[in-house]
């Protein structure tokens, strides 16, 4: 069984061994407003993180010397907009990957269509599915590059219309075509299609 002493491998056989094994990986479309305009990039460094209250992270490396827009963006006003990214949508958060300068608007670039946020300033992308309202907890600054975790708190929800049953808050899943990450910089999976239900055990009765 190949094993390795994390500290004898470089960053990117770290990175590596990591982005290749931890998957899939839900990805964020985050919008931020920045003093040029608003941003748009994905990050698939992405998860829930409680849920009273509401709290998502996402964690961005650095650029060069420099933290990415999204972070700059963040620390200037500490409001954001998390996307959850579905398959019609890829090519324009492809987009929104570019690594442009700091204030090109990558939103205008993809062609996503915006709209006002109702509690936060950033603007949200009304062709995702999935829109949720952020304001920051807490950045926590990791490792050497350095990367930053953004902590945020959920302060509105936006769920595109006919996805939840809000008798039970049961939402439509499959119906939100959400995709995940894989291995490599390239490579997707839909979460649609391929799934399976596994009740879980009871506590053995006594
Ligand atoms: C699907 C996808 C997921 C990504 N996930 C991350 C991530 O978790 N962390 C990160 O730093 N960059 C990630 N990137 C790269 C950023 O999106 C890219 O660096 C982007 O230009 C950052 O934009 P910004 O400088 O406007 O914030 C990802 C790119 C793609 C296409």
């Amino acid at each position: 069984m190949p094993e390795y002493d994390a500290s004898k491998l470089t960053p990117e056989q770290q990175y590596k061994l990591m982005t290749s094994t931890v998957v899939p990986r839900p990805i964020a479309l985050v919008t931020t407003l920045g003093p040029d305009g608003p941003n748009a990039a994905p990050f698939s460094f992405f998860n829930m993180v409680a849920s009273d209250p509401p709290a998502i992270m996402f964690s961005a490396g650095a650029r060069g010397k420099s933290m990415k827009d999204t972070i700059r963006n963040i620390e200037l006003l500490p409001e954001f907009v998390v996307h959850i990214v579905d398959e019609p949508n890829k090519e324009k958060m492809n987009i929104c990957s570019t690594e442009w300068e700091y204030g090109v608007n990558e939103i205008e670039r993809s062609g996503f269509k915006t709209a006002p946020s109702t509690m936060v300033k950033p603007p949200r992308l009304i062709e995702c599915p999935v829109q949720f309202e952020c304001r920051l907890i807490q950045f926590v600054k990791i490792g050497n590059k350095p990367y930053t975790m953004v902590i945020g708190e959920i302060v509105y929800f936006h769920l595109r219309d006919g996805l939840v049953n809000e008798e039970k808050m049961y939402v439509d899943t499959p119906a939100i075509q959400a995709m995940g990450r894989m291995e490599g910089r390239d490579m997707y999976c839909r979460s649609a299609n391929d799934r399976f239900s596994m009740p879980r055990p009871d506590l053995p009765k006594k």
